[in-house]
């Protein structure tokens, strides 16, 4: 008997890490569903990429999340897996810049939004004994930053992660996050291109590996926390940032040391 697809849904792909993912999975064989709030963005991910299907969605609208995945298992059969890559992001801003509306916008789509897909999606698959979630968090939400609002949603994306996780693990769900560092989409290119926000920084240059994140590379981790391939593997967070935090107290040492360039060690 031949194998049924496995189907996943990739909120917030269509655009950088999402649609990275949105690519990688495809290519590994799932059948994927490109959900966005952008519909032009939903409509080309899933123009250029064989087999997905896009479909225009707000992560902050209840009822539309369990309208979505409601109509994705009739039509296309049960959900394996979903990836949360939909963010709301904020200017680098003291806390008395910081306007009510900024934050609760970060709020709603990161944390809010998160839980309402993880719980609409995640009490389907528990029904069915299986699954496999994947949010996307980020290092700001591990170390502090000036992103007040951002970090503080991902440190929450982390925890409510770890909760889920540990809810869900007898019924065969799986809930892990990905914390990437800074990571070469579009958007971010564009404000380095532009100079505007904080992106101007060289990020890499304060990573151990010297460089910044591809989200192809992003789209590895998520992949695998979302795969069989990591079947004993649930609750757990994994950074994808070349060292960034690890490398954090270096600076006080003056940075990390240049490569060895062949030169011998003994
Ligand atoms: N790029 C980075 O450096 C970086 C670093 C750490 C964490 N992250 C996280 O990775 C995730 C993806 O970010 P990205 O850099 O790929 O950004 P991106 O802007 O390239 O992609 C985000 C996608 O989410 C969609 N989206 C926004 N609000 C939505 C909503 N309410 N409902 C559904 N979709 C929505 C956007 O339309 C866009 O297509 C985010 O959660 C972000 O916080 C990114």
């Amino acid at each position: 008997m031949q194998q049924q697809q496995k189907i996943a849904v990739v909120i917030g792909g269509g655009n950088g890490i999402g649609a990275a993912t949105v690519r990688l999975m495809a290519a590994r064989g799932w059948r994927v569903v490109a959900a966005d709030i952008d519909p032009d963005a939903a409509g080309a991910i899933a123009g250029e990429v064989e087999g997905c299907v896009g479909l225009a969605l707000d992560v902050t609208d209840t009822a539309g999340v369990a309208d979505a995945a409601a109509r994705i298992e009739e039509d296309l059969g049960p959900v394996t897996a979903l990836v949360v890559s939909s963010g709301a992001f904020q200017e680098s801003l003291p806390p008395h810049r910081m306007t009510d509306d900024a934050w609760s916008r970060v709020m709603q789509v990161n944390l809010d939004g998160t839980w309402h897909a993880n719980r609409i999606f995640g009490n389907r698959m528990a029904a069915r004994g299986m699954g496999s979630i994947v949010n996307i968090a980020s290092v700001t939400g591990l170390f502090s930053s000036p992103l007040i609002a951002y970090g503080t949603s991902k440190a929450a994306v982390i925890g409510l992660t770890r909760n889920l996780a540990g809810e869900w693990g007898r019924s065969g769900v799986r809930v892990n996050s990905v914390s990437p560092g800074v990571t070469l989409v579009e958007r971010i290119l564009k404000h380095r291109e532009e100079g505007t926000r904080y992106y101007g920084a060289d990020f890499g240059a304060h990573a151990a590996m010297g460089r910044s994140v591809e989200p192809a590379e992003v789209a590895e981790a998520i992949e695998f926390l979302a795969s069989e391939r990591s079947s004993a593997i649930t609750g757990i967070d994994v950074p994808v940032d070349c060292g960034w935090l690890i490398a954090a107290p270096w600076e006080m040492f003056g940075g990390c040391r240049p490569a060895v360039n062949g030169e011998v060690q003994t």
